[in-house]
């Protein structure tokens, strides 16, 4: 029953709830709206109704698998011309999900991840080279810029065998820019019905295929060098290749299917993408806030210090270790979900708390970005920057299902582990080698693209003296 769902006073007719709004923050205006309409609202983008939650209890209700499943719709569905049925763009019942995610979930287990963990180190050597240097020069550091370096070479490098050499590139690597590309491309097909999307935006539309086209040159070129070069192992035990290996030699431990070469290619697009775009901007939100909180900054440094003495690179279980660190991480994450939405459909007829019937098939939006500051669970507070909102004992108190930035249930992120580890090392490795300092005159901006990135974030770094 939409008419008992709010929707902002004004309505444009044809172009629906436009006003106060750009076309380039579409998540933070809905959360502005959100804050004014409370915990299930409703927006209008030409003619298409979008039902938004963001209250605990109903998002509760969206998260409860047997009512409730992934919805590729909105800007999911607009990846599908470069993802198709790749693990994060799949229908629910399209057979390569299920499929892939059996062949690809081992190399998110344990022993592939204390695999990764030294190529991790390595790459996080060269983005402390890169510092080290801005520092001698005296020279702020580009935040987002050289986290998207780290995090695309540590998911090429441990994924794929693939250096991207983009620490030694001044400008981002084309893989990068054709990325963004296409997800700010995928972002603004939200507000454009496709068949007008040639003739509102030519240019756009022209420049988004040569984007896909290059992201898929570039898969190919990874994936024939593999094959050139041999592929390891059987890859069906744990400790067996890298994801590449596994796509390219598992057979299904009981169908004994592998994955087709077309799919192949949408799974490593859709891994060089998932796997460091949503990283690079957690970091730069954690290195903002612990910028801007020395006091902070210092307990997550002593416990670094205390964990990994010596100025010694940390180990694999090291890393687990740093709890106070991932605190930091998840209260970034918190404030800033880089993946600020996630939708979900109803399996059957179905009644959502505050009684909004949904109908088999209805969709809703959670809205992760407001879900993280409702002032109901998170307090008056809810805006401010606090990592003791994750003391084992804070957490136990909250209700389930109201920190959500990886998603939900069987679709939730397969990476989850794989972002939080790289994420709270380079944390960890920064920490104990700079004080960060962050430039006076920047305000917050957040930039959108299906992702969230801060905008223009830079960072001045000293050398602790106590250092090697
Ligand atoms: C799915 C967030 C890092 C690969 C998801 C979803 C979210 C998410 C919210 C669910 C989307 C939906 O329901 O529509 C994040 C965040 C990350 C992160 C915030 C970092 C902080 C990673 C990494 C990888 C990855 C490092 C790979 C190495 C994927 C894949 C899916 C996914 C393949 C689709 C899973 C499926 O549907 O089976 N992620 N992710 N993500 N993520 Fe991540």
């Amino acid at each position: 029953r939409l008419d008992r769902i709010p929707h902002p006073p004004r309505r444009v007719p044809w172009l629906g709830d436009v006003l106060g709004v750009s076309v380039r923050t579409p998540v933070q205006d809905s959360m502005a709206i959100g804050r004014r309409l409370g915990p299930v609202f409703r927006r209008k983008v030409l003619g298409k109704e979008i039902v938004f939650a963001w209250g605990a209890d109903v998002v509760a209700d969206l998260c409860d698998e047997s009512r409730f499943a992934k919805h590729v719709g909105l800007g999911v569905a607009n990846l599908r011309p470069v993802a198709g049925d790749g693990l994060f763009t799949a229908y629910n019942h399209e057979p390569n999900w299920q499929l892939a995610h059996d062949i690809l979930a081992p190399a998110f287990g344990r022993t592939a991840m204390a695999a990764y963990h030294p190529l991790m180190l390595g790459v996080a050597r060269r983005l402390v080279e890169r510092w080290d240097a801005s520092e001698r020069a005296g020279e702020a550091v580009d935040v987002p810029g050289d986290m998207t370096r780290l995090t695309l070479e540590t998911i090429a490098r441990t994924g794929f065998g693939h250096d991207f050499g983009s620490f030694e590139r001044d400008r981002p690597h084309p893989f990068v820019t054709a990325m963004v590309g296409s997800l700010t491309f995928a972002q603004r097909r939200n507000v454009v019905p496709p068949p007008l999307l040639p003739l509102v935006l030519p240019r756009a539309a022209r420049r988004n295929a040569a984007d896909i086209a290059y992201l898929e040159r570039t898969v190919d070129e990874v994936v024939r060098a593999r094959r050139a070069a041999g592929v390891a192992g059987d890859g069906n035990s744990d400790g067996d290749g890298d994801l590449l290996d596994r796509m390219l030699a598992t057979a299904h431990p009981v169908t004994g299917e592998g994955l087709s070469d077309e799919n192949i290619r949408r799974q490593v697009i859709t891994f060089l993408v998932a796997g460091h775009e949503t990283t690079s901007g957690a970091l730069s939100f954690a290195l903002h806030y612990l910028a801007l909180h020395p006091d902070i900054a210092a307990r997550a440094r002593a416990e670094a210090d205390r964990i990994w003495p010596d100025g010694a690179e940390p180990s694999y279980e090291q890393v687990a270790k740093a709890r106070y660190l991932r605190r930091v991480l998840d209260e970034s994450l918190r404030l800033w979900p880089t993946a600020p939405a996630f939708s979900r459909e109803a399996l059957a007829d179905t009644e959502l708390a505050g009684g909004h019937l949904v109908r088999r098939g209805g969709w809703a939006l959670v809205l992760t970005l407001m879900l993280h500051r409702d002032p109901a669970v998170w307090g008056d507070r809810a805006d401010d920057f606090d990592p003791d909102r994750f003391l084992p004992e804070a957490v136990r108190a909250r209700p389930a299902h109201v920190f959500k930035p990886f998603g939900t249930g069987a679709r939730a992120c397969i990476g989850r582990q794989f972002a939080l580890h790289e994420a709270v090392l380079v944390l960890g490795l920064l920490l104990r080698r700079y004080d960060l300092h962050p430039d006076p005159g920047y305000r917050l901006r957040v930039g959108e693209r299906l992702t969230l990135m801060p905008a223009g974030l830079t960072l001045h770094l000293t050398r602790r003296p106590d250092r090697p």
